[in-house]
């Protein structure tokens, strides 16, 4: 179709000036000057135009777009409004919004201010698989088969499958990882696991499905409990940073012999269950392959003694940060993880 640019001209100045108000105005500025509007039709028409007058005819549609766009700015002047650029729109002397940014969760911290403090300290940190089989998770443990220790710790067992030729299970705590480790490294060593366990049991403030722990191991000549307290002594005044009163109780774990659980409160707290602890069973070096008694004739491989111990990571932050609920940790609740 044809257009006549004079015709659009006039109709154009007699739409602008009978315009009533800014939103008429920009409806006209769409008609005449949108990107489907009369003048780019013209534009896409020239085209049709022989080569000679298509020049002729494309300035006189650029003067005619012109002065459309002048009689719409200066209509727009008499509304009171400037026609604004979006950059205009934005006041750049505002104060700017700070952008949220995420942190590491709580746990997360705290396992790695842990572990921070016992590399300080010389020892290795080691993972573990999550998946377990029967025998690192207990037997090797020194749990005795259909032996009642076996229910401290409910589990959550795998379906047998026919890959695995084991019962397979979630570990129910990190301490398979002291037979894993001892399997393949020869002492003297000391080492700390961090890892999840998961116990098959109802979730109520101080129990959880799943929660974290940190094992430790230290096999060396000749070490005692003494070592183990010392150690732990250092560990808890470094963690937490202010007078924490620590009280061992006799415990029993299969794997250990003589076995304690460490108690701790904060003044004005209650008495939480920190960690369970022990020197290393002989039947737990004799899983792992190490010998324990010295042979006639010396042999420098023998005689190797140890402590290890479990530490709930959560209950470190309760105790720490006053938390009075396990159950806070696993809530994605922002206004709780915010405070950390
Ligand atoms: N594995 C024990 C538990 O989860 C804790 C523990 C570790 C006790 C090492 C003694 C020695 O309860």
């Amino acid at each position: 179709m044809k257009i006549d640019l004079k015709q659009v001209k006039i109709e154009a100045e007699k739409d602008i000036s009978g315009a009533s108000d800014q939103q008429k105005l920009r409806q006209i500025e769409k008609k005449y000057l949108g990107k489907k509007g009369m003048l780019a039709e013209v534009f896409v028409g020239l085209k049709h135009f022989p080569a000679p007058k298509r020049k002729e005819q494309a300035q006189a549609a650029n003067q005619v777009k012109k002065t459309i766009a002048s009689l719409i700015e200066n209509k727009a002047k008499q509304f009171g409004k400037k026609p604004k650029s979006d950059l205009q729109k934005v006041d750049l002397t505002r104060p700017g919004q700070k952008i949220e940014t995420g942190h590491l969760h709580l746990i997360t911290q705290t396992q790695k201010e842990v572990t921070d403090i016992f590399k300080s300290m010389g020892f290795g940190v080691v993972e573990g698989p999550q998946v377990e089989s029967d025998w690192y998770n207990f037997d090797a443990l020194n749990f005795p088969k259909n032996h009642p220790a076996r229910d401290m710790q409910d589990t959550f067992w795998l379906k047998r499958s026919s890959v695995a030729k084991q019962k397979l299970l979630l570990r129910t705590h990190t301490s398979p990882m002291q037979v894993r480790y001892m399997e393949k490294h020869k002492p003297p060593f000391k080492i700390v696991v961090p890892g999840r366990v998961f116990r098959n049991e109802a979730t109520d403030a101080s129990h959880e499905a799943q929660f974290y722990q940190l094992e430790g191991l230290m096999v060396d000549k000749n070490i005692s409990a003494a070592n183990f307290k010392a150690v732990i002594e250092e560990f808890l005044t470094r963690y937490f940073q202010t007078d924490v009163e620590i009280r061992l109780r006799p415990g029993f774990f299969p794997f250990v012999e003589p076995g304690f659980e460490i108690d701790a409160k904060r003044k004005g707290g209650d008495w939480l269950e920190l960690m369970g602890a022990g020197m290393v069973h002989p039947n737990v070096f004799k899983a792992a392959g190490i010998a324990t008694q010295s042979v006639a004739g010396g042999r420098s491989d023998a005689g190797w003694t140890g402590f290890a111990f479990g530490v709930g990571i959560e209950r470190l932050a309760m105790v720490k940060h006053k938390i009075p609920d396990l159950r806070s940790f696993y809530q994605s609740d922002l206004r709780f993880l915010k405070q950390f």
